[in-house]
């Protein structure tokens, strides 16, 4: 069977490879004394909170669900919108945001909107590899841009300045970022932008971990730069309802109409019944847990990253957002006579039952050093992952 070109261009996960080899490990570990620790997982371990499931489960009762608007209920939408303002003091009107089945359909949407064939679109190296996909898939170009700690592994102004060339349509950030976990700075974004639209291009960040910042000097939404900045975010991480496949993307104006046109065509709209529950996040209560959740999350960085610093697992970079932490694997893979990062993830996934994700997927620049951790599992897992590692170092 002729496969398409296009098809052929989205190069595989190989996350998927160590991730299958992890669960296969795990199965044979179940029931000893060592179970598998899986910190290569990019999901918080909270499932949605009690309001939530139970407008779901009301939405299910009644009957509430008919297809919706391709761009999302009227009232899911304003709700975002009022979140908008009570949480950044930014005002987003309900018009420009659109519902979608998670962050992965809007960028899908965002880049089948304004990407042609051969256009070119700058993204930091490392970055989020399915980010680069949506690009493809729309038959452009991701072009990578190594960066350093320095600049917290995001763009900078020059580098987008030097990148610029014939075919270059626009930037791509995620910030806070998978895999490290950090952002961007408000002002270098601020200059990127001027860079981007000074040559009529597009600015999309992907701010599906934003909610989740520790950082106020990072916590501010692209939006507040410029309503012409799209943004893509998400119910999936701050919200915890991954497998709801619920997220929204907010556009200029002008796309919106677009934007609708294509959602109507290729989704219909996003999953009714999780629209409805969705509604339920921004109660006082949900709202007052998910806070919690974050507080969580920032004591287990804190824990975290100093003792994988303290193990030569370098991270870099204080992460300021997100669950993530990158570690700098190369001291001890020469210490320990390991090729690379991706044996060292199954080293530590062999020895000490802990699953990492491998730079691999995430670029090419520095990624063969590299090892993601998720924190985003409990205090307890991640102590049991330490514990580990150090003994088997
Ligand atoms: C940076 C980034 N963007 C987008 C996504 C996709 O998220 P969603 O579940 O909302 O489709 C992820 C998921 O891990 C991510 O890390």
């Amino acid at each position: 069977m002729q496969i398409s070109s296009r098809a052929q261009n989205i190069e595989p996960f190989y996350v998927m490879e160590v991730a299958k080899a992890a669960s296969a490990l795990a199965a044979q570990v179940a029931h000893t004394d060592a179970p598998m620790v899986f910190l290569n997982i990019g999901e918080p371990d909270f499932t949605a909170p009690p309001l939530v499931q139970e407008a779901a489960q009301r939405a299910v009762h009644h009957g509430h669900s008919q297809y919706t608007a391709a761009t999302g209920l009227p009232q899911l939408r304003e709700r975002i919108s009022a979140w908008y303002a009570s949480r950044f003091g930014v005002q987003v009107p309900a018009s420009r945001i659109v519902v979608t089945a998670g962050a992965s359909a809007a960028l899908h949407l965002a880049c089948l909107a304004l990407i042609e064939s051969g256009d070119e679109i700058l993204m930091p190296d490392p970055s989020y590899p399915c980010n680069r996909h949506f690009v493809s898939a729309a038959e452009g170009k991701a072009v990578l841009i190594p960066t350093t700690a320095e600049e917290r592994f995001q763009l900078s102004a020059a580098k987008v300045e030097a990148a610029w060339g014939p075919r270059t349509r626009g930037v791509l950030l995620a910030s806070p970022s998978n895999p490290t976990g950090t952002s961007i700075h408000p002002d270098e974004l601020r200059r990127i932008h001027q860079v981007v639209q000074a040559r009529g291009g597009i600015t999309m960040v992907d701010e599906i971990y934003l909610a989740l910042s520790h950082d106020a000097q990072f916590g501010q939404t692209a939006l507040a730069l410029d309503d012409q900045i799209i943004s893509i975010n998400s119910f999936s991480k701050y919200f915890n309802m991954t497998g709801w496949r619920l997220g929204w993307m907010v556009v200029p104006e002008a796309l919106v109409s677009v934007v609708e046109r294509l959602a109507q065509n290729l989704f219909i709209c996003p999953s009714t019944i999780a629209q409805h529950a969705a509604l339920a996040c921004f109660e006082d209560a949900s709202l007052a847990l998910y806070e919690q959740r974050r507080a969580e999350f920032k004591a287990r960085r804190d824990y975290f990253i100093p003792q994988l610093n303290a193990l030569g697992l370098t991270v870099p970079v204080m992460p300021d957002g997100a669950f993530y932490a990158w570690a700098d694997c190369s001291e001890l893979c020469r210490k320990l006579g390991i090729k690379d990062s991706w044996d060292f993830a199954f080293e530590v996934m062999n020895r000490a039952h802990v699953a990492t994700t491998p730079g691999r997927d995430f670029g090419t620049a520095q990624t063969v050093q590299f090892v993601r951790f998720s924190t985003a599992s409990s205090m307890q897992q991640l102590e049991t992952a330490i514990t580990r590692i150090r003994a088997m170092l």
